[in-house]
């Protein structure tokens, strides 16, 4: 069956995002994106994938999932940033920028959403973010890739924002990085 992936960059006090809403702290470059970027092909969005020419493994995800707020950091650049995947973006409030063709608007139940999409083939879904969006989901969550930066916040957009079911995962894998992030994959127990 297909799987939910939340793929995410994380500081150490597990925020997303700094309380600017900015995530240019997250290191991009160094050992761990080497390692990453051919790992997570499909999660470089479509425009960089061309300028960059990159060679890297596409086709183990097949659907995005966002919410609008993550969206909504690539306009009006990127309206149709991962167009190589089924594109999902939840808000109750917004509609289809330009350029948004192929990107579904939705404010149907994320949770409804997710679990007809798991009963199609395919392959797995990532959950892009943010932390609105990732709390509604958390029982969905099947696998959690966190990339822990080394740096505190103090504040910002947490991993999972807003109430959420308790859940255990279980550590399968960690790889710590000379950049000082360490990439924790965790699966459901
Ligand atoms: N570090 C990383 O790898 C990473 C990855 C992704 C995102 N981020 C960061 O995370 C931040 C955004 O996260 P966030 O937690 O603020 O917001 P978010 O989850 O991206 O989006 C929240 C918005 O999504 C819509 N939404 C949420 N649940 C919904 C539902 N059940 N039905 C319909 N619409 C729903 C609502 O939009 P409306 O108000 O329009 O209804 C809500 O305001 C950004 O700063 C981004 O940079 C970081």
């Amino acid at each position: 069956m297909r799987e939910l992936v939340y793929y995410v960059a994380v500081s150490l006090d597990g925020r997303i995002a700094s309380p600017s809403h900015g995530f240019e702290s997250f290191l991009a470059e160094g050992d761990h994106a080497a390692a990453l970027t051919p790992e997570w092909g499909d999660t470089i969005p479509e425009p960089i994938h061309q300028a960059l020419g990159l060679d890297v493994r596409r086709g183990a995800l097949s659907t995005v999932l966002m919410g609008w707020n993550t969206y909504a950091v690539g306009l009006p650049d990127m309206p149709s940033p991962y167009s190589h995947l089924e594109q999902i973006v939840f808000s109750r409030t917004r509609t289809a920028p330009v350029g948004a063709e192929g990107v579904r608007i939705t404010d149907d139940d994320p949770w409804e959403v997710v679990t007809a999409l798991k009963r199609q083939s395919g392959g797995d879904i990532w959950l892009c973010g943010g932390g609105v969006l990732a709390a509604q989901l958390v029982d969905l969550i099947d696998r959690l890739v966190l990339k822990v930066n080394p740096f505190v916040f103090g504040d910002g957009i947490p991993l999972f924002a807003g109430q959420y079911v308790p859940t255990r995962f279980a550590l399968e894998r960690s790889r710590p990085f000379e950049t000082g992030v360490v990439v924790n994959e965790y699966r459901r127990r």
